[in-house]
């Protein structure tokens, strides 16, 4: 690019930072979350649960390969770095010169390994549990991890409005539109959103295989709103 804006003063509009297929798997991860979590209690949404699982699952397993292979923010070399880099940087924030990043900075990149981790595991030990591989010491691990997942959310989304805070950007818009006010040098040249449509397209076709595959019982069960009754389940209604 030759007429790279050099400040953000020049560039009005902000730098593109976050491609197009980092804000699409972030979106949908975090909704998956929320529905995975809503629907994790009884066997009423359970398919619901389940396939909300397998997405994050999926998201993950796409993201890692995009964090190898994508734009410059996107890439775990940009952004993984030791606890050493997040402490430090931590520590920077209460001095005089608090350190910025115009990708994630080092304690939000350790946060994000631990997030895709404990997505991992926790898909792990659901898929083990609900398919009978392990007894049900497997449904303690899960709502464990399950549980550890919401408090690192929770931390997640606080560190979030703090940076935004501290550093005066709005980092949750900057996760929706892409943009940030940063050099145009720091920038990526492509929002690459080819390859968000097919990520987004995966996920949606995933999602209707896995409604086509219903029991028709419970499709209906899931539209009318009222509590299908499983053989042998007769006691536990709650409706
Ligand atoms: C409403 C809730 C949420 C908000 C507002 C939010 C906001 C954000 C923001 C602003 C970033 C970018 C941080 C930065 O600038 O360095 C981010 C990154 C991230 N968030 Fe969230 N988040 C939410 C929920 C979640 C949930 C539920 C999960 C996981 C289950 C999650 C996992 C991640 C991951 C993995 C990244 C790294 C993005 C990447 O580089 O691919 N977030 N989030
Ligand atoms: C990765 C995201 C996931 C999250 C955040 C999550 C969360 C949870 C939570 C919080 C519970 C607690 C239930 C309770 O306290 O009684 C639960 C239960 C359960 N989960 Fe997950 N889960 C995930 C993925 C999965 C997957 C991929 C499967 C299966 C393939 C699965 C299968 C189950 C089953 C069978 C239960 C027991 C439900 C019941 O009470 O009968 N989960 N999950």
């Amino acid at each position: 690019m030759d007429t790279v804006p050099a400040s953000p003063a020049e560039n009005p509009r902000g730098t593109l930072v976050w491609d197009a297929p980092v804000r699409v798997f972030h979106w949908l991860l975090a909704a998956s979350f929320a529905v995975a979590w809503l629907t994790s209690d009884g066997e009423r949404w359970e398919l619901v649960h389940v396939t909300a699982g397998y997405t994050m699952a999926g998201l993950v397993a796409f993201r890692i390969l995009w964090g190898l292979v994508g734009t410059r923010h996107a890439r775990f070399t940009q952004f993984v770095r030791g606890p050493r880099a997040a402490l430090e940087y931590l520590g920077s924030l209460f001095g005089r010169e608090p350190r910025h990043h115009t990708g994630h900075n080092p304690a939000g990149g350790l946060a994000i390994v631990a997030l895709l981790g404990l997505t991992a595991l926790t898909a792990l030990s659901g898929w083990a549990y609900y398919e009978q591989i392990a007894g049900h010491w497997m449904k303690e691990v899960h709502e464990t991890l399950a549980g550890t997942m919401l408090a690192l959310v929770v931390l997640h989304v606080a560190a979030v409005v703090a940076s935004s805070l501290l550093h005066r950007e709005n980092l949750v818009a900057a996760m929706v539109h892409g943009r940030k006010p940063a050099p145009g040098a720091e920038g990526i040249r492509s929002p690459w959103r080819s390859v968000a449509l097919v990520l987004l397209a995966g996920v949606l076709g995933f999602w209707w295989l896995q409604w086509q595959a219903a029991p028709a019982a419970e499709q209906a069960a899931l539209l009318s709103g009222h509590h299908h009754h499983h053989d042998h389940d007769d006691d536990h209604d709650e409706d």
